[in-house]
């Protein structure tokens, strides 16, 4: 069980780049971090404009002094102070990723940053580095990670339940992109530029999040892949809003990912389905908390959050919030990641290498195995999909 109980004397002194008012996800960090108590926002810089940043922050109830018209100042200022950050969230455009991390690691800041984490696998393998060295964290917004029943997967997987994996399908798949709206969303209109955005769009934006679950649920690693990937809406060329992607997985499983923004009339279609040798389960974000889990010749059976039968020896089985029957969501599983990222943090801070160790968490690896999957796909795209080598 998940709750507000303190792990430790004070919350964690907390601050965001990005995630300014109007912005997509920022609300969700601010929610997901301060859920159980374990983080205070204290601090940010949340916006390009200085303005609109300190409006915003005071009106969240922040001292006006600690709202910063960018990170530079921010890390500079709150290293002065007795009472600065401890940690920060990063949720700015993806071009941005790196060099704010990289200041913040330096700044002696925990990190949480958005997806995907950099442009290319050497900076994001250079954050890791620096991570390393100043005993600091890396956690990775995988929102979809948190879920309870994506764990109860990992859990039937791990323990054999399918038998030998033999076929994953990913997808994340929606259709709210079909048409050219980028001409009146900036929101979109930094994701289909690649100066912003980064070598691909769909694929990074949300292949990688299904990506992320094959992960965490298999713990398979791509051996080689193939990609074919193309825009509808011309002028998003070169990045694409539509990408089909083969994968080889080391030991003979084999996997198809397919990352949509035309699936017209989808709302996220972010499904994932493990064949094994004996059993398949299938797991879809817009129905979290059940799990599908169908035995060859028996009738499919529905798990359900929540509920004694599941593997509540597993603690991301059990980080549930509420009993069975009553909904959890995308908000839950969010914040069960904060919960984690906060307990990880702590135990850094310690120097407890052993709980540190012990906490599950998408962590830097995660994220630089989203990099490589872009990565990746891209050359074999560029190669008219042919067969390219993952590592
Ligand atoms: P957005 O365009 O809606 O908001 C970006 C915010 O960052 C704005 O408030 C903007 O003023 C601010 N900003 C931009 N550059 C800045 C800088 N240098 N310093 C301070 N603030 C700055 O973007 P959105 O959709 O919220 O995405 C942000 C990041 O979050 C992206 O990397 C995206 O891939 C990721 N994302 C992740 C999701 C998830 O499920 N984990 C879902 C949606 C977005």
């Amino acid at each position: 069980m998940f709750n507000e109980e303190r792990h430790f004397e004070q919350p964690i002194r907390w601050a965001m780049v990005g995630g300014g008012r109007g912005s997509q996800i920022g609300y969700s960090h601010r929610n997901a971090a301060q859920r159980d108590g374990l983080f205070k926002l204290v601090a940010g810089a949340f916006d390009l404009d200085p303005q609109r940043c300190r409006d915003f922050g005071v009106n969240l109830g922040m001292d006006a002094e600690r709202c910063y018209a960018s990170y530079a100042e921010m890390f500079e200022a709150e290293a002065k102070r007795e009472d600065g950050i401890q940690a920060v969230s990063i949720a700015t455009p993806n071009s941005t990723h790196y060099e704010i991390c990289k200041a913040a690691l330096e700044a002696n800041l925990h990190v949480v940053c958005e997806k995907p984490i950099t442009f290319t696998t050497e900076e994001a393998e250079e954050l890791k580095a620096i991570a390393a060295s100043k005993n600091r964290v890396i956690g990775v917004m995988y929102g979809y990670s948190g879920f309870p029943m994506v764990q109860q997967a990992r859990e039937m997987v791990q323990r054999g339940d399918l038998g030998e994996v033999r076929v994953i399908n990913m997808q994340f798949a929606h259709g709210f992109h079909n048409e050219e709206y980028e001409k009146n969303d900036p929101g979109l209109k930094w994701r289909v530029s690649p100066e912003v955005s980064g070598p691909t769009y769909v694929l990074g934006d949300i292949g990688t999040h299904a990506f992320y679950l094959c992960e965490v649920m298999t713990g398979l690693e791509v051996d080689r892949l193939s990609c074919m990937r193309q825009s509808f809406i011309k002028s998003r060329t070169p990045l694409e809003d539509n990408a089909h992607v083969m994968m080889e997985f080391k030991g003979g499983a084999v996997g198809t990912l397919w990352a949509s923004a035309v699936n017209a009339g989808s709302m996220h279609q972010q499904k994932i389905r493990i064949v094994g040798s004996k059993a398949s389960i299938e797991w879809w974000d817009e129905h979290p908390n059940q799990l599908r889990y169908e035995i060859q010749g028996e009738p499919p059976r529905i798990l359900d959050r929540g509920m004694g039968y599941l593997y509540q020896d597993a603690e991301g089985v059990a980080a549930n919030r509420v009993g069975g029957g009553h909904a959890e969501g995308y908000f839950e599983s969010w914040a069960n990641l904060y919960h984690r990222f906060a307990l990880a943090f702590d135990a850094a801070d310690r120097d407890d290498q052993e709980t540190l160790e012990g906490i599950w968490f998408p962590g830097i690896d995660a994220g630089i195995e989203g990099v490589r999957l872009c990565e990746k796909c891209v050359e074999s795209a560029d190669q008219n999909a042919a067969w390219v080598e993952y590592k």
